[in-house]
């Protein structure tokens, strides 16, 4: 079953797949007997799930209105000419190739920023408002990796600043970690994927030596892989997220030095799942543990 709805007030239409829709009719088809109502307790109902994160709503682009006019793409941080990047991509294969070539020539996490600004060999580019690159301290001993920025990070340009954010702001918080003093967070893809669809294999495969270039141009002491994408991408696996979370991982930087890598649940299944909380706090628990060496 596939719903479609409107929501007259802002004009914004939502369009839910066939699992959800048939949540929705359960849920409201026995206290909601005509259809005018139905309409108004579904848009309520939607709307209250995407405020508590959970990304089962896709707007509709074709009856989107005012709301959300298409902002203008800020400009590269930093002019990339002297990477002289030509680009012609037909393919993966080729966006692959020249994301490799690019970044072998960033030297500073700006000029990847910049590279990366300018890159045109991934499909979410041009769907998306803008690039989100990263947020925290420079220097941060930690570095936590995300899967891809969803609404709220496309418009403001950050990672995780929406709901599942604040949740992993207050996951972090309860170990000693934020992004004003030790922590610094990136994601595996660094445009919305429309709709908040998981990335697929192809567009985390060709942002992947981007993401490579920035571990190691950042350098850090201990990553946190937050999710399945993230810890299937970083660690080249297919194991589950709740095989992965169970024991720390390294990655090996390019002069060899093997970072220590933990995985943890994603904060967006937390709030679907809060059921989960107690064993994603043991995780973090451990986490605090293997990596308070490293403040002294
Ligand atoms: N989920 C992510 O994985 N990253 C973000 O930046 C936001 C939500």
């Amino acid at each position: 079953m596939l719903l479609r709805l409107k929501n007259f007030k802002s004009s914004i239409g939502y369009l839910i797949s066939c699992r959800n829709a048939e949540t929705l009719v359960e849920k409201l088809g026995n206290s909601v007997s005509n259809s005018v109502n139905f309409h108004d307790a579904a848009i309520n109902l939607l709307e209250w799930w995407e405020s508590n994160g959970v990304s089962v709503i896709e707007p509709l682009e074709d009856i989107k209105t005012n709301r959300e006019t298409p902002k203008e793409k800020p400009a590269p941080s930093l002019p990339i000419a002297n990477l002289n990047i030509s680009q012609n991509i037909a393919n993966p294969k080729d966006a692959i190739a020249k994301a490799e070539e690019i970044v072998a020539r960033c030297t500073s996490l700006e000029t990847l920023r910049a590279a990366l600004d300018a890159f045109d060999g991934c499909a979410l580019k041009p769907k998306a408002t803008q690039m989100v690159f990263a947020d925290g301290v420079l220097d941060a001993p930690i570095m936590a990796i995300g899967e891809a920025p969803g609404r709220d990070e496309d418009e403001q340009g950050k990672p995780f600043v929406g709901p599942s954010g604040q949740l992993l702001d207050k996951m972090f918080a309860s170990i000693g970690l934020d992004r004003k003093s030790n922590l610094y967070i990136t994601n595996c893809v660094n445009w919305r994927p429309p709709g908040n669809r998981t990335p697929t294999k192809e567009e985390t495969t060709i942002l992947f030596p981007f993401l490579q270039k920035h571990i190691e141009l950042k350098n850090p002491k201990a990553i946190i892989l937050v999710g399945a994408v993230a810890a299937n991408t970083v660690l080249s696996s297919s194991d589950g997220i709740n095989k992965l979370r169970k024991k720390a991982h390294v990655y090996k930087l390019p002069d060899g030095r093997e970072v220590p890598v933990y995985c943890i649940f994603h904060p967006s299944y937390l709030l679907k799942r809060p059921v989960e909380k107690s064993a994603a706090w043991k995780d973090l628990l451990i986490i605090k543990r293997q990596i308070k060496h490293i403040f002294g």
